[in-house]
């Protein structure tokens, strides 16, 4: 109990590396290195310094225009200015990108790096992966907003090697055995945006996704490779699955728009069709969101650090993305008291540094096994 006690609270740097993702890096080419981050406190984010195996390259602005980051996070005006867009040659015989992050008052601290030298090593796996996710079908924009909040199809298309191979480290590091995962469930999958990926890097196995959006599903069902099953399901269980079914389930993004109680019951019908010994990863939103979402609202922000969980919304809304929840550590671990952590990754980050690319933005993502 209380594995999550020690860790800090929130990662206040919010950022998205959006081009170039692992796959689509250049060598010996120059490559366009655009994205956003901001600093959700007092202090403004001025510029990114870029250093090549340790030697300073260059200095770049942050001060993009960036309506729609803004229009997500209201009480932090850089937000609308964290724009960030810059070419960058990459050699062969570059090993490690490291960025840096300049404060407008003079302060530093780093930003993340990029591994070029891991990166070059699976050069020929990530093209392999990069053609055929070329050859699949994408959603349109209007698809692409009812899951991830925004309208572009590039960014959501090129979210899904990355988001894969980063879901795969986050398993790994909790011990799980990918060998040994041969069926997963991906619910609350959409329009099938991370299926897709673990068709690509583990094609033998067994892969099903349900959603209750009507619109998704049927979009799901037509245009996903037809290994992947897709159903739609409905707001509260049963699931059509025997017991004992899963190796792993998986859900991003979703906890986040349903009610405690929802989650409860959920939480015992995944247990009956989880094989024992199976895992569960979810993403959460964590203090971050709350002191964003709620920055009008004191008496929310106490009960959540008070209670550990809080929640928004008119419950004829569950399920959809204006509900919002958000669960502490603390709760989070209580809530599946009948579970074991093994894995907890702050904000998505990987023993204490940032990923380039996460799953589910800034939200928590959590690892349980089913006891046996
Ligand atoms: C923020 S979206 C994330 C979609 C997908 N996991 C991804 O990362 O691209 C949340 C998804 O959860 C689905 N959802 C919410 N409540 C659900 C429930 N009770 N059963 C199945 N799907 C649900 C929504 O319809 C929506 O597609």
């Amino acid at each position: 109990m209380q594995k999550t006690k020690n860790f800090l609270k929130y990662d206040p740097i919010v950022y998205s590396l959006e081009t170039p993702k692992y796959h689509l890096l250049q060598f010996d080419a120059n490559n366009r290195f655009s994205g956003w981050v901001f600093n959700f406190g007092e202090k403004k984010i001025d510029r990114l310094k870029v250093y090549n195996d340790g030697e300073f390259v260059d200095h770049f602005m942050v001060e993009g225009l960036r309506e729609d980051v803004g229009g997500h996070v209201p009480s932090i005006l850089a937000a609308k200015t964290s724009g960030f867009d810059f070419n960058l040659h990459i050699e062969k015989n570059s090993k490690q990108l490291t960025f840096e992050i300049i404060f407008d008052d003079g302060s530093k601290e780093p930003f993340f790096e990029f591994d070029v030298a891991k990166t070059l090593s699976q050069q020929a796996y990530l093209n392999q992966l990069r053609e055929k996710i070329t050859s699949l079908h994408k959603p349109d924009g209007d698809l692409v907003y009812l899951t991830q909040g925004h309208y572009n199809v590039e960014e959501y298309q090129n979210s899904i090697i990355p988001g894969v191979l980063n879901m795969r480290q986050y398993l790994e590091q909790s011990g799980v055995d990918l060998n040994k995962v041969h069926s997963l469930l991906d619910f609350g999958c959409g329009s099938g945006r991370y299926l897709t990926g673990w068709h690509l890097v583990a094609p033998l196995m067994t892969l099903y996704g349900c959603d209750l959006n009507a619109i998704l599903m049927s979009w799901a069902q037509k245009n996903l490779p037809n290994q992947i099953k897709c159903l739609r399901s409905n707001l509260m269980p049963p699931l059509p699955y025997h017991n004992n079914q899963f190796d792993l389930i998986y859900l991003i993004s979703v906890f986040t728009h349903l009610s405690l109680k929802a989650q409860k019951i959920w939480i015992q019908e995944l247990k009956r069709i989880l094989k024992k010994g199976g895992y569960i990863l979810l993403t959460l939103h964590g203090e971050l969101y709350v002191r964003n979402n709620f920055w009008k609202e004191p008496q929310k922000v106490e009960e959540f650090l008070s209670r550990g969980f809080t929640e928004n919304g008119a419950s004829s809304d569950e399920g959809a993305n204006h509900y919002g929840t958000y669960h502490a550590p603390e709760f989070t671990e209580k809530l599946f008291d009948e579970f074991q952590l093994v894995g907890y990754f702050p904000n998505g980050r990987i023993d204490n540094h940032r990923t380039l690319f996460q799953i589910a933005q800034s939200q928590d993502v959590y690892v349980f096994q089913n006891n046996e």
